[in-house]
């Protein structure tokens, strides 16, 4: 699923360096994005997810979404003023195929001039269907909703006197089950691939409830994985000690929202949405991405470093079982960067985004 604008060019190089491994698959291109909208009233036709639950997992490039005037306008005159509204095609899946885990991997590779310090590699796993994403949000709020709330949580009634349309709320859920696989899936990575410590980065001492909940399923969760220590932290000391000390860290596992936050801060610190890829992962099924979106700025002009696919087509082999081939192509990209002699913009050159697939490709 190529999708919108850059999508399409970091698409070419996944299919450069999948050719080049000869992986043994069948590719079955499916529809998704702006266009999509624009001409159907639909970013993810019926047409993506019949394909979709046919194969073994899925590789996206990016979409492009705009605000909801834009929207409207820029849909075929004939769907208009329907009651169509857009919504963020990779955001329904991950909630359709329940893909719970976010996988965010940052390392620093050595000779990126981006890098903010040497010898970092951390992997954030992000519970990526609940938490204050939970989607349970009211504005203006309802009278029931607040009277339920200040007859169970004293601390409620200081909020009793505001008028509905002067307070706003969203709620955090976090089940038992979400909290447990997503700490689960944090410490078989980290078994798989040795890394010898998970963090759980929380805030129980103020979210008494949520985060105590994801600390208490650590602490059991960790008692079956004796060779990995846990570690406990608070997410504001967290994002300060990431700039601190990045290298001390291996696996860090946290919910929705403060893993959206945590894991942009660790992208930059290797170089930012140029290098950083990740994985929507469920039970059986899985949706690979880079971070970065369709960068509408630079579309159609191959100028984009293609490493966040890369690194992205390397995740989608390693969740394949595809080990060797994940090296292999890990090893190239490395190499690549380590010579620097090939350069995208955001590494302060002027080669293109096919350029750089290649120079690792022939690597292959
Ligand atoms: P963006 O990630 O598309 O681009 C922001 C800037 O980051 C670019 O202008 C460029 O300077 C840099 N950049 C991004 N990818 C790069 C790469 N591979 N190599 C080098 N530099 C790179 O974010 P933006 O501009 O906020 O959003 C553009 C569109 O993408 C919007 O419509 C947004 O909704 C959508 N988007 C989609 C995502 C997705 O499909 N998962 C994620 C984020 C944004
Ligand atoms: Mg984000």
């Amino acid at each position: 699923m190529p999708g919108d604008g850059i999508g399409e060019e970091v698409m070419e190089a996944a299919g450069m360096a999948l050719d080049a491994l000869d992986l043994d698959a069948e590719y079955v291109p499916a529809d998704i994005g702006w266009k999509f909208w624009c001409a159907e009233g639909n970013p993810l036709p019926r047409r993506t997810i019949d394909i979709l639950k046919t194969c073994r997992c899925a590789l996206f490039g990016a979409t492009t979404s705009k605000p909801k005037d834009e929207s409207d306008r820029e849909l075929a005159p004939e769907l208009r003023n329907k009651g169509l509204s857009y919504r963020s095609p990779i955001v329904t899946l991950r909630q359709m195929f329940d893909l719970y885990t976010n996988l965010r991997p940052c390392k620093a590779y050595p000779g990126n001039p981006l890098n903010y310090r040497d010898n970092i590699d951390l992997v954030i796993f992000r519970e990526n269907t609940e938490g204050l994403y939970s989607g349970v949000e009211f504005y203006p709020l309802p009278g029931e909703v607040r009277d339920v709330l200040t007859q169970f949580s004293p601390s409620m009634g200081r909020f009793k006197n505001i008028p509905a349309d002067e307070i706003a709320l969203s709620l955090r859920i976090i089940s038992q089950k979400a909290a447990r696989r997503i700490i689960r899936q944090a410490f078989e990575y980290a078994r798989k691939f040795g890394y010898r410590t998970v963090t759980v980065v929380e805030k129980p001492n103020i979210l008494r409830e949520t985060s105590g909940l994801m600390i208490r399923e650590a602490r059991a969760v960790a008692s079956q994985y004796s060779e990995i220590e846990l570690w406990e932290t608070n997410i504001d000391a967290q994002v300060m000690w990431l700039l601190k000390n990045p290298n001390n860290y291996g696996v860090l596992v946290t919910s929705n929202m403060f893993g959206d936050i945590l894991s942009d801060l660790a992208a930059q610190l290797v170089g930012g949405l140029g290098f950083a890829s990740s994985g929507n992962i469920g039970d059986s099924f899985a949706i690979f991405e880079p971070t970065h979106g369709s960068a509408p700025k630079y579309a159609g002009q191959y100028r984009v470093n293609p490493t966040a696919m890369l690194l992205t087509t390397k995740l989608m082999l390693d969740w394949l079982g595809e080990g060797d081939k994940a090296r292999h192509l890990e090893e190239a990209i490395a190499t690549v960067i380590m010579e620097g002699k090939i350069r995208t913009y955001d590494m302060g050159g002027n080669n293109s985004t096919i350029d750089m697939a290649k120079a690792i490709t022939e690597r292959l």
